[in-house]
Order: C-alpha cells, then sequence, then structure tokens
C-alpha cells in the first residue's frame, strides 16, 4: 500500500495479490474453511483518494479502466469500502466524513483480493485522513469482520503466510523480485461457490514450508515446483476457462500455471524479467482475456 498526498486529499494505491500456495485445511463449525495460503501482493494496483468533506456524509464513486468491471462493483451498502468507511466511522465515533474515489483496476471475481485490498486501504487511509489513530492491531480486529483477506493488506507485506480463515498473516522475507504473468479470463468466479465446491481429498493437508525455503533461497525454478492450489479442480469444476487459461499459458511458454485464490485468474511465476516479458507478450496476442506483466511490491 502507497501513500501520498494531493492537496487536502490521501491517494493510496491498494496492490492485488497472488496465492503462490493454497491449502484448504477443512470445514469449519461456522460455515467458513481452514486454510494455510502464502500470499505476495504485486504491482498491479487499485487507486483510491479520500477527500474531508464538510459533512459526516461518506460518497463513494468509481471509476473502472474496464467498462465491464461496472456492473460487479455493488454501490449499496454491500460494498466493501463503504462498509469499512462506516465501520471505522461507528467505532472511533468520528463525524468527518469523505468522498471516497476509486480507480479500479483489479478485476473482481478474479481471486486477485481487489475488493479486500480496497476496504483495507480504506481503513487505513481514512485513519489517517481522519487522525483516529487506530493501532494496527485495532485495524485488524475490524478486518477481519469484513472479509477473509483484508488482513494481509493491512499490513501490506511482499509476502506472507496467512492461516485460520485466512485473517491470521504471518509476514516472510522475499529477498527476490519474482516476475509473472498474470491472465483474467473474460469470465470470473464467486468465492463463496468455489469453496461450496470443494470437496476432501482425504489425504493429508500439503504444507507451504517447503515453497517458503526456496523463495526465500532466491530458488525460483525449485519454487515453481511447490506451487500448489487446492481450489484449482473445483474452481475448473465450475468454470471451463480456468483450464482454456492454464493450457494457453503454458502454450505461451509459462511454467506451471497456477490459479490465484478462488480465481478466475491464472499465473505463471516466470523465472526472470525478460521471460515474463515474453510469455507475457505471446499471451496478449492470443489470450481474449486480460493480461499483465507484473513483479511482486517493491
Ligand atoms: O471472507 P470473504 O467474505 O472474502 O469470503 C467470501 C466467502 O468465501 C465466504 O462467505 C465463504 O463462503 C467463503 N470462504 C470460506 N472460507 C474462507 C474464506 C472464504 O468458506 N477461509
Amino acid at each position: 500500500m502507497r501513500f501520498r498526498r494531493q492537496g487536502s486529499s490521501l491517494v493510496v494505491d491498494a496492490p492485488a495479490k497472488l496465492n503462490l500456495f493454497l491449502e484448504v485445511c477443512g470445514k469449519r463449525p461456522d460455515g467458513y474453511h481452514d486454510l494455510e495460503t502464502l500470499m505476495v501482493s504485486i504491482g498491479l494496483c487499485d487507486t483510491l483518494r479520500f477527500t474531508p468533506q464538510t459533512s459526516p456524509e461518506i460518497l463513494f464513486r468509481v471509476h473502472c479502466v474496464h467498462d465491464a468491471d461496472a456492473r460487479d462493483i455493488p454501490a449499496d451498502n454491500s460494498n466493501l469500502i463503504l462498509r469499512a468507511a462506516r465501520l471505522l466511522a461507528a467505532e472511533t465515533g468520528c463525524r468527518a466524513g469523505a468522498r471516497i474515489d476509486l480507480i479500479k483496476r483489479i478485476p473482481p471475481a478474479s481471486g486477485m483480493g481487489g475488493g479486500s485490498s480496497d476496504a483495507a486501504a480504506t481503513l487505513v487511509g481514512l485513519n489517517r485522513l481522519w487522525k483516529t489513530g487506530l493501532g494496527c492491531d485495532e485495524l485488524d480486529r475490524l478486518a477481519a469482520q469484513l472479509g477473509s483477506d483484508l488482513n494481509f493488506f493491512i499490513r501490506s507485506p511482499r509476502m506472507a503466510v496467512c492461516r485460520g480463515r485466512g485473517e491470521v498473516v504471518t509476514p516472510r522475507p522475499l529477498p527476490r523480485t519474482l516476475h509473472f504473468v498474470v491472465c483474467r479470463p473474460t469470465s470470473g468466479l464467486s468465492t463463496a461457490s468455489v469453496f461450496r465446491e470443494w470437496r476432501t481429498g482425504g489425504s493429508s493437508a500439503q504444507q507451504s514450508d517447503s515453497l517458503i525455503r526456496q523463495l526465500e533461497c532466491g530458488s525460483v525454478s525449485a519454487a515453481r515446483s511447490e506451487l500448489y492450489n487446492a481450489l484449482s479442480d473445483p474452481a475448473a469444476r465450475l468454470n471451463s476457462d480456468i483450464a482454456a487459461t492454464r493450457t494457453l499459458l503454458e502454450e505461451c511458454g509459462g511454467d506451471a500455471p497456477l490459479l490465484t485464490g478462488s480465481g478466475s485468474a491464472c499465473f505463471s511465476l516466470c523465472a526472470n524479467a525478460r521471460h515474463a516479458w515474453q510469455v507475457g507478450r505471446r499471451m496478449l496476442s492470443r489470450s481474449p482475456g486480460r493480461v499483465w506483466i507484473v513483479n511482486t511490491c517493491t
């Protein structure tokens, strides 16, 4: 998450994430699933501008870089940005109000965490704008009430292991910049329906330790063989674009293409920047979906 001042406004870049590893450890009594996932934040960002208001109103406006995304961004009370702003105002008793302008680049329903990142940026950004003085632990508590992925973005590490529903975040060092080609097919997927489709395989749960070790010592080629997502099969059963996208990434020279989160976006971890450009250029000319050549956040 990056911040800058523009006159009286505060501007925040809210990054997308990729899941390099995701194991579903079981279904919980509250209906959620326990996870172990390894996430990295990447250079594809939404941008939020928070401007003070003279009234206690919270106004929200969105500009989608891709028109097709507009129908997936609710303008009512189910919007996570508005819920985050109202939760912070209610918890702190702040009546300052704000106008929130969002430039949306991260596609919704893609498993890239755009909605969660925007909501986390709203908690952190308005806490600064309003000078409400909440610490990271208090913001974490509010974040966990709004969704499972927000806590990763509150502290915005380059890489972290997330457990529980996803809200228990342990940052890990990432010495090397990682290079990816990401492709979001033309159709998206609902997180809840992918989790509903998941069935336990019965075998013992996979762990992220070995992948983390490879990444921490900078060995990308060894890391590639450890990438894993337990939601790949359920997501592919619900949306045939997933298998097609992974095949296309492979045909374009991407190694071990994987689903991120609950999809529908897929990515390849590339050997270096040059490899990512080669794969990305081929994908740009062949994929009907959207393609990005991106790095982990610096
Ligand atoms: O937490 P979030 O609102 O992003 O989750 C959306 C939906 O995904 C939940 O309502 C739940 O159905 C499913 N989910 C889950 N287990 C998780 C995270 C999400 O079952 N750890």
